[in-house]
């Protein structure tokens, strides 16, 4: 029986080990979404082919060994090496990258999450086909449903084998005569177990219970942070036409930025200033535009009074309990817009929150770590950012010159600390105080 126990232990221990493989799924995630999502997508072909189930078809296709990572490493290099690679290599108009950086490891690792994407033509039918922010959202929920799923047969199969174990023994003990120790209940004899094994059962405990905590504080960190949030909007309204080919200033539309706490959304009136003559040149853009004349109750010659709001859907959302206030960061810190909502002048879908990793791609920016709109996107900002790196400094007029002058003469002790690096940072005026920013 201790045996028998042993056997089962270690099995659930490495069922455990075998989860976090789960980590390394979340590294090809990564990797995939931010080296090769650019190209290429799992179930379609685009810039690049689909990739779903590549390593198969490149073994079936008759490829060397190693060859496909090679391939990942450099192409060009696969294809004079390989007769597979060459013919790949002739498939498509355009060239892949090289990414020399990647280990075998790591590219596996981006195959193995490839492979784990369900076709989406197949996963989510139905009217919700076309929104990209929930079919993404289903199907990462429906994957780590999987693991949860597994452990729950691996326990159920464990009982019922235990059990049938317990009858087959206590039959095998009648027939020899034995006492069938029919008191012995399944829970004492695991208690007299973990007794015995009481180290092996210590450390497994501490590991699952640390592995628990960690996996918990994880989740926690990410409840809420819906980075690259893109809700569906009444009319797809491309900023990249407004704000980028045509130049329109962002303070044309979201006026309020620079004098109050919102930068608001402006109303259909603002899009009729010019959509009363720019009625769009394709049918595509006509049909678009219609919408607004609809909202606006405009015929093509009058009003008719009967106008419908267009009901925009909230892309940025903060929870209640925090205070923001765009002038305080546009006017005041002289901070771009660019810098919290990435470039709008490239935006030819409806506007969505950007992820810090492409917020630090645009050029000028503060580099963050943490995920947009979080407390702790925030808060490493008010740290790292100086006050007078804002405009008030810019007009050197020797504003904070002055009262770095007053300050160290008054009490240096006291107010060197703030000093001595040069610049006097958000958080040290009181960026980092809760009330600053929770009502
Ligand atoms: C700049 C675009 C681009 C990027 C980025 C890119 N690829 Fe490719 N990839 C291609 C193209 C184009 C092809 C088709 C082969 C050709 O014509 O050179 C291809 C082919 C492939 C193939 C062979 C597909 C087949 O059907 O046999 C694999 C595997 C592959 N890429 C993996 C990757 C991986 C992994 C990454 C990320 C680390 C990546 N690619 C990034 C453009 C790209
Ligand atoms: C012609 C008017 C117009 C101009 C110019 C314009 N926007 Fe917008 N903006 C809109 C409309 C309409 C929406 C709502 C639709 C949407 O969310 O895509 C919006 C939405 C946004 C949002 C998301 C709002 C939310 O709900 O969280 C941001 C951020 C934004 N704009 C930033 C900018 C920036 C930055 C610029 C300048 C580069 C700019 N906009 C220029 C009209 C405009
Ligand atoms: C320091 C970061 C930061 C900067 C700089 C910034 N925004 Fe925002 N923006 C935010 C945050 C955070 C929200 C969400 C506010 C909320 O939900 O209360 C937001 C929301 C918005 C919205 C949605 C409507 C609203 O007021 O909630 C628009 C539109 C917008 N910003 C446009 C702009 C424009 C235009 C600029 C440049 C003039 C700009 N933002 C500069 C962080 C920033
Ligand atoms: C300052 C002038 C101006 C304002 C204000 C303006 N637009 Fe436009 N809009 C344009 C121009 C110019 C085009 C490009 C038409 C073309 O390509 O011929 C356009 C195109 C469009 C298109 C079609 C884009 C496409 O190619 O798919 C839509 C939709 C649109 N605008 C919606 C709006 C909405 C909604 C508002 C109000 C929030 C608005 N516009 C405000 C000037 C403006
Ligand atoms: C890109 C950097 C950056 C980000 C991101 C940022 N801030 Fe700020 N924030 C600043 C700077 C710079 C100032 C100082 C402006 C000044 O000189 O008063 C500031 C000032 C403030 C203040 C006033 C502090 C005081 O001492 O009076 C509040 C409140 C605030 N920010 C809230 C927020 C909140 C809430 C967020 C996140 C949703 C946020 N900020 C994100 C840079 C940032
Ligand atoms: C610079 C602005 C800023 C400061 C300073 C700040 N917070 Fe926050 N806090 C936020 C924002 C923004 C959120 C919302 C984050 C989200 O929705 O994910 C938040 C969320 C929270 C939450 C909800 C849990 C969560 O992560 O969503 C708690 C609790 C909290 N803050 C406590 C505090 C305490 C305590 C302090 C002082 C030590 C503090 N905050 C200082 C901006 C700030």
């Amino acid at each position: 029986m201790f045996r028998s126990f042993n056997k089962w232990y270690f099995g659930a221990l490495a069922f455990l080990l075998f989860t976090g493989s789960f980590d390394a799924q979340a590294q090809g995630e990564g990797l995939f979404k931010s080296k090769c999502a650019t190209c290429h997508q799992p179930h379609k072909d685009g810039t690049g082919p689909k990739l779903f189930q590549v390593r198969e078809k490149w073994e079936s296709g008759g490829a060397k060994e190693g060859s496909l990572v090679k391939w990942v490493h450099n192409w060009q290099a696969a294809a004079a090496t390989d007769p597979y690679a060459e013919q790949v290599s002739k498939m498509y108009p355009s060239a892949m990258s090289a990414f020399p950086e990647l280990s075998e490891e790591e590219i596996n690792s981006i195959f193995d999450y490839v492979d784990a994407q369900p076709d989406p033509a197949t996963v989510v039918a139905g009217p919700t086909g076309g929104d990209t922010g929930m079919t993404e959202v289903q199907e990462e929920g429906g994957f780590s449903w999987i693991w949860i799923l597994m452990g729950a047969v691996f326990l159920i199969v464990i009982v019922a084998v235990g059990g049938v174990r317990r009858q087959l023994k206590s039959v095998l003990n009648e027939k020899e005569g034995l006492p069938t120790k029919e008191d012995a209940t399944y829970a004492e004899e695991l208690r007299s177990w973990a007794w015995t094994n009481k180290i092996y059962v210590g450390i497994g405990s501490l590991v699952v219970i640390l592995a628990l905590l960690v996996a918990g504080y994880r989740e926690l960190g990410n409840i809420g942070v819906v980075e690259a949030y893109q809700p569906s909007q009444p009319i797809d309204f491309p900023h990249s036409v407004h704000a980028g080919v045509n130049g329109i200033d962002c303070r044309y539309c979201h006026n309020s930025a620079t004098k109050s706490k919102s930068a608001g959304i402006p109303t259909v009136n603002v899009c009729m200033n010019c959509h009363k003559q720019v009625s769009g040149r394709t049918p595509e853009q006509e049909t678009k535009i219609k919408a607004i004349y609809e909202a606006a109750g405009w015929d093509g010659t009058m009003y008719s009074g009967d106008t419908k709001p267009i009901k925009w859907n909230k892309v940025h959302v903060l929870p209640d309990h925090v205070y923001f206030n765009h002038s305080q960061h546009v006017t005041v810190a002289g901070i771009d817009c660019k810098q919290c909502h990435g470039d709008m002048t490239k935006q030819k879908e409806t506007a969505r929150v950007v992820p810090v990793s492409e917020l630090n791609k645009v050029e000028g920016n503060i580099k963050l770590t943490r995920a947009t709109l979080t407390m702790g996107w925030c808060i490493e900002c008010h740290a790292e950012t100086g006050i007078s790196d804002g405009p008030l400094d810019g007009k050197k007029d020797g504003y904070y010159d002055e009262i770095h002058k007053r300050l160290m003469d008054n009490d240096k002790k006291l107010y060197n600390k703030y000093l001595e690096d040069g610049k006097v940072t958000v958080k040290e005026l009181g960026g980092w105080e809760c009330a600053k920013c929770h009502y």
